[in-house]
Formats: C-alpha cells, sequence, structure tokens
C-alpha cells in the first residue's frame, strides 16, 4: 500500500470504534501517526490492542462533549507532539428518534452537544497546533442529514446540517494558512451505529426491522451499504497532498443517496 501519510500526524476524536476506528486503521495504514480517543473503556481496550499501539497509535480517554475533557485530551497529546497535520472531527451520536414535539429538551440539548459543539472544542484546540505545521487538513464528519431532511430525527439533523455551515465559514477563514477544511457526509453504513438506529425507526413507526433495512438501502441509487473503510479511504485522500486544493467541500460518500426518510 502507498504510504501516502507517511510523517502525517492525525487526531481522530471519537475513534476507537465505527467510522473512526476503520478511519484510524486506514490512515495507520498508509504511514500516518494516530492520536485518538473515545468515552468508551471497552472500544479502548480493543484499539489499543493494534500492533501500532504506543508506536504510531496513541489512544485516550475522552468524553468529547466535556470542555475539560477535551482539553486534557490535547494536554496529552501535546506530550507527544507540538504539530498536527489533521484534525477529523468525527464524533457524532444518532440522537432520538421522534416527531419533534414529543423530544425532550435534554436529548436535543445533548445530541447538539455532542454533534457540533464538540467539534467547536476540537477544531479551537487543533487550529494552532495546525498553524504550527503551516498548514494542513480539517475533516468534520457530517451525515445525509447534513443535506436533506431527516424525518424523526430533527436534532441530529440540525446537528448534521450545523456542521457545513462550520466548515464553509472555517474554510475560508483559514485558506490563508493553509488549513483545508472538508467535510464528508456518509450514507448508511453497515455497522453497529445503523442496527440501533433501524431497531429504534422500528420500535416507533411498527414496521419490521427488515423492511427499514430494505428502505434505508434503497435511498441510495447504488443500491448499496457504505462500508466505515469508504470513509476511512475518504479522509486519508483529503488528508494527503492530492487534495492539497481541495477546501471547503461537503462531499457525500453515499452511492448516491437521493432521500434521507
Ligand atoms: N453510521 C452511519 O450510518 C453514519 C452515517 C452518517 C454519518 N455518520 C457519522 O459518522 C460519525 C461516526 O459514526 P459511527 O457510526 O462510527 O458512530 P458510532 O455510534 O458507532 O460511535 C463511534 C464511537 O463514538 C464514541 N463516542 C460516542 N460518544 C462519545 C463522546 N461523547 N466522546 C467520545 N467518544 C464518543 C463511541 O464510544 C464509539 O466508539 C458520527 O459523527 C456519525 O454521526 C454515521
Amino acid at each position: 500500500m502507498l504510504k501516502i501519510l507517511k510523517n502525517k500526524k492525525i487526531i481522530i476524536s471519537a475513534g476507537a470504534s465505527g467510522i473512526g476506528w476503520a478511519t484510524a486503521k486506514v490512515c495507520l495504514a498508509k504511514g500516518a501517526t494516530v492520536y485518538l480517543c473515545d468515552i468508551e473503556k471497552k472500544y479502548l481496550n480493543k484499539a489499543a490492542k493494534h500492533p501500532q499501539n504506543k508506536k504510531k497509535l496513541f489512544i485516550y480517554e475522552c468524553d468529547a462533549s466535556d470542555e475539560y475533557d477535551v482539553l486534557n485530551f490535547f494536554n496529552q497529546v501535546q506530550k507527544k507532539t507540538k504539530k498536527i497535520d489533521a484534525l477529523i472531527n468525527n464524533v457524532g451520536v444518532a440522537g432520538p428518534t421522534g416527531t419533534l414535539e414529543k423530544l425532550s429538551s435534554e436529548d436535543w440539548e445533548n445530541t447538539l452537544k455532542t454533534n457540533i459543539t464538540s467539534h467547536f472544542y476540537f477544531s479551537k484546540l487543533s487550529i494552532p497546533l495546525l498553524k504550527k505545521n503551516k498548514g494542513g487538513s480539517i475533516i468534520n464528519m457530517s451525515s445525509g442529514a447534513g443535506i436533506m431532511g431527516f424525518p424523526l430525527r430533527s436534532p441530529y439533523a440540525a446537528s448534521k446540517w450545523a456542521i457545513v455551515g462550520v466548515t464553509k465559514t472555517l474554510a475560508m477563514e483559514l485558506g490563508k494558512f493553509k488549513i483545508r477544511v472538508n467535510a464528508i457526509c456518509p450514507g448508511t453504513i453497515k455497522g453497529d451505529r445503523m442496527v440501533r438506529v433501524i431497531r429504534d425507526k422500528s420500535k416507533f413507526t411498527k414496521i419490521s426491522k427488515k423492511t427499514i433495512e430494505k428502505e434505508f438501502i434503497s435511498m441510495a441509487s447504488m443500491n448499496c451499504w457504505i462500508s466505515e473503510e469508504d470513509i476511512g479511504k475518504m479522509c486519508s485522500f483529503l488528508i494527503s497532498e492530492d487534495a492539497a486544493r481541495i477546501s471547503g467541500q461537503i462531499i457525500a460518500v453515499d452511492g448516491n443517496a437521493t432521500r434521507l426518510d
């Protein structure tokens, strides 16, 4: 495999499972050093079994929605490196399933806090490290729900559209520092998250899980699931020199999803 990320130092939030972990593995295989954090000990322990652990992979426990925890994570990272090449703002929870009038304020606020305020914490602390590097890349994980409406998931959609706004704005603020900022909108990913999303939607709508699963897949013209590695590969491309002039873009990796309902 071409080591297109050789010498690149990359921070990934919520990186110990799912898309974040698949991305970490792709980046490690392409030569990068990865600093990842996650809230779940069981995923952190599993990730720590990777052969590059403590060589090119550094793992930390951190609640990405807690500013103090994030500050502490960056203090730990800065004991290892004074500059970084990339930040992947990957953290994001599915949030509640239901019509807006039935949602609690608490569910609304928690979804926004984890999905967008956490990105603010990570970006704010990464920008000085990217400037020291004299350039680099920020990738914000949005969603199909950041470019389309998503019935029964309004706080999630609100947070994912907010990510698009921050991406466009930050790309304009940071262009002069050679820091590129892009968002990825993953489609329906085969993995644990979609198992939970389908379960919750089935409970709410009383439609069978099998039917809901088929519906999700049919939303893409290519009638397919997207893999976690598909997103990892797009991250790796966006961080690499091959993407040196790509900034401010909202890039879907979704088999051409035309609806989300
Ligand atoms: N899975 C999909 O179908 C899909 C589709 C579109 C967008 N996305 C987005 O991609 C990103 C990753 O999705 P995923 O499916 O891998 O997620 P996931 O639900 O599988 O969770 C990934 C990791 O996030 C960690 N995490 C959760 N809350 C955290 C917190 N407060 N602090 C630190 N870590 C935390 C979990 O412990 C887990 O290891 C999210 O932003 C998500 O919204 C996912």
